[in-house]
């Protein structure tokens, strides 16, 4: 089983368009994958209309039990959503005793899956630390910008601190540059320097394309909403690097 959280501390870099797009495009690879929403803005729940009972929070303050959480989307695809409340998880998480290590524990109990993916939301606050402390790999989407670049470099040194101080040994496997658009300057030279310093860790770019910014509205993926567009396409093409990992 991979666990997977895509991460970056910088916002609207598309990481949930990223969790959202991949997680369905591994299932149509028959990959088992859960999703799961870590981010109080709840952009899952919304984007791919879930509409769940529970969420992530009440299974984390002990309310529920973890499989009352879990809704099946589609094939091979189940959902664990968030929204505003788990912005209050903070104040219980940092009750805990052992209060990065509360994710962990809960998602520990899970079995059965090719995939966990976390979208994560974009802060380095005790959500993202309980991220860091179960998950074994980090994709970090990052837009090809200069401000991009360098909220990237900074991803490297919290992932080594959070191993340290959890024991864990969660390494940086994707880099995913995203919003590319080959007309522009910085875009180019700005992919240019991720693949100099992360070499065959990046992907190949995400370009900026219209319909994967629609695609939410509708509650569906790329794949189902335009499947021959060139986000389909990208995104297609990321699914199948991320399974040649597995080898
Ligand atoms: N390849 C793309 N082409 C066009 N628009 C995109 C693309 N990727 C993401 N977007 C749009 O950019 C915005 C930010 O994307 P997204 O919500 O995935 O970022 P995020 O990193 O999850 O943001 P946050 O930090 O707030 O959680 C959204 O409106 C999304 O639809
Ligand atoms: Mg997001």
């Amino acid at each position: 089983m991979r666990t997977i959280c895509i991460m970056n501390h910088k916002g609207g870099v598309g990481k949930t368009t990223t969790a959202i797009n991949l997680a369905a495009g591994l299932s149509r690879q028959d990959k088992k994958v859960l999703l799961i929403d870590l981010d109080p803005q709840g952009n899952i729940d919304l984007s791919l209309k879930v509409n769940a009972e529970h969420d992530l929070y009440d299974a984390m303050t002990g309310k529920i039990m973890l499989n009352s959480c879990i809704v099946n989307l589609a094939k091979n695809l189940d959902i664990i959503s968030s929204k505003e409340t788990l912005a209050k998880a903070e104040y219980y998480l940092y009750r805990q005793e052992e209060s990065k290590l509360v994710l962990k524990q809960l998602l520990s109990q899970l079995h059965g899956y090719d995939y966990i993916l976390i979208d994560c939301p974009p802060s380095l606050g005790i959500l993202n630390q309980n991220a860091l402390a179960f998950c074994k790999e980090v994709f970090v989407p990052t837009s090809t910008d200069f401000l991009g670049f360098d909220a990237l470099k900074k991803m490297k040194e919290i992932v080594s601190e959070i191993n340290d101080a959890y024991g864990n040994n969660a390494q940086i496997t994707k880099i995913i540059p995203t919003m590319f658009d080959k007309r522009n300057k910085i875009c180019k030279q700005t992919l240019k320097e991720i693949q100099e310093s992360f070499g065959n860790k990046t992907s190949q770019p995400i370009r900026m394309n219209s319909k994967v910014k629609e695609a939410p509205k509708h509650g569906k993926s790329i794949f189902k909403y335009a499947k021959s567009s060139p986000g389909a396409k990208d995104y297609g093409q990321l699914v199948y690097e991320v399974v040649a990992m597995e080898s």
